[in-house]
């Protein structure tokens, strides 16, 4: 008997190993089988586990396997990093995992049967092997990041924090609401809709819920909540806003943080920009959901912003595209994604975007900059050069570092700038 989760699962991992980006790839095998399918959650479940544990996975099997596992078959590449996840990272019995591994080759990759059986067999006896001998690699393969990462945050953070840091990185993240002001407190939503999930010390309009579709969540239709991260949330609360105030969110995307700073303070007159028009095509249905103005949306360049709106905003938002490696918990794929070269391509982009969107900041108005990314070129990097050649602007108050291992959020950088002058 096949199990539906596990195939699902499968399915999905070959569509990301052909390059579909993780959300979509899982998307397209769900949408098969419809929002109530009973294993949807498992292989939801199953697919991100899987990529989380990936190097440490692929390690393992590599001792295990006569060829290379990248020359294999995608199919029998992901049924067998499956096989590895149940037995090596979720301890299930390992006659099971083989003879459900079989199944599911026997059906998606025939000709590899007799492989998979005496993989996961040798893999069942000998486990993870010995650790290697390079202290900064074992760690990377028993953590399963990269290890140009590990090197850098073990000079940064040393080693206690580091290891927190993608434990982290390694739990499965928890589906966090922002509840929306306006409608209600947390506890009021609770009231109403029989709802219970856990607080965080920082963000007390959050919670956190059991993983579910956004549609069917409890209040959603009614706009009672929004999903959002915690330090998404942290980020929309911490630029300082008065009614009234001229506003920009200049990398907008979909809109969450602009319909945060919306629900927070209602009369503001606010401009969602983003390079790309299609990003911004939603927000003014999303704002219609939460009973809140819609904000004006405007497709633009942070980097070169159009001269009419120079230096007439009270406070603009620049949260920045970047590498997303302070999100490893909700998109472990960026781990395998993501390399140095990135990093610093996007920090040269972030350092253009914040130059030019400082062009639309005020006299006396604050120019918040904010990356998911705890990276020193994507963050001090580029506040500290922007400093060094923006002397009308200064550091007003502390930047903020929100590491996973010690706020338990996704990590987040946030320094807020205040221009003395035009
Ligand atoms: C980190 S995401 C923004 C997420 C969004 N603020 C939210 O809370 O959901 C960065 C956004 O910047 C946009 N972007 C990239 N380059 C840009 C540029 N030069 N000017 C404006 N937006 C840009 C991307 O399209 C992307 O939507």
């Amino acid at each position: 008997m096949i199990d539906q989760g596990r195939q699902l699962a499968v399915r999905a991992a070959v569509r990301l190993d052909a390059g579909v980006n993780a959300e979509m790839a899982l998307d397209q095998e769900l949408q098969a089988v419809g929002i109530d399918h009973p294993h949807r959650p498992r292989a939801t479940d199953l697919f991100y586990q899987t990529i989380r544990w990936q190097i440490r996975l692929d390690h393992a099997l590599g001792r295990c396997l006569t060829r290379p596992l990248r020359d294999l078959q995608p199919e029998v590449r992901a049924i067998l990093r499956l096989g590895a996840l149940e037995l090596l990272i979720e301890a299930h019995p390992a006659y099971a995992v083989v003879d459900t591994s079989v199944s599911l080759a026997a059906k998606l990759a025939p000709a590899a049967k007799g492989m998979v059986n005496a993989v996961l067999r040798r893999l069942s006896r000998e486990g993870d092997g010995p650790d290697d001998e390079d202290p900064v690699q074992a760690l990377a393969i028993r953590y399963a990041h990269p290890r140009w990462l590990v090197e850098r945050w073990l000079a940064r953070f040393g080693e206690s924090d580091t290891v927190a840091i993608m434990q982290w990185d390694n739990t499965r993240p928890q589906l966090w609401l922002r509840v929306n002001r306006n409608k209600g407190t947390v506890a009021a939503y609770e009231d109403q809709f029989q709802v219970t999930g856990d607080h965080h010390p920082l963000v007390p309009g959050a919670i956190a819920v059991s993983a579910q579709p956004v549609r069917k969540l409890a209040g959603f239709r009614e706009g009672w909540v929004s999903p959002q991260g915690v330090g998404s949330q942290l980020v929309a609360s911490s630029l300082p806003l008065a009614a009234g105030w001229p506003v920009a969110d200049v990398c907008a995307g979909h809109g969450t943080k602009a319909l945060a700073l919306l629900e927070r303070v209602g009369k503001l007159d606010l401009l969602a920009g983003d390079l790309k028009p299609e990003a911004l095509r939603l927000i003014g249905e999303e704002a219609r959901r939460l009973g809140v103005r819609a904000p004006r949306t405007r497709s633009m360049d942070a980097a070169h912003p159009p001269t009419e709106l120079h230096g007439s905003f009270q406070a603009v938002l620049v949260d920045a595209p970047c590498s997303g490696l302070g999100t490893l918990q909700r998109h472990p794929e960026l781990r395998h994604r993501c390399q140095l070269d990135d990093v610093r391509r996007l920090a040269e982009d972030q350092a253009r975007i914040l130059s030019g969107s400082s062009e639309l900041v005020a006299a006396g108005g604050v120019l918040q900059y904010a990356v998911c990314s705890l990276e020193v070129e994507e963050t001090t990097g580029v506040v500290l050069d922007f400093l060094d050649h923006h002397p009308d602007f200064s550091a007003s108050a502390d930047q903020r570092w929100l590491l996973p291992c010690r706020e338990r959020t996704e990590g987040f950088f946030i320094a807020t700038l205040t221009r003395s002058r035009l």
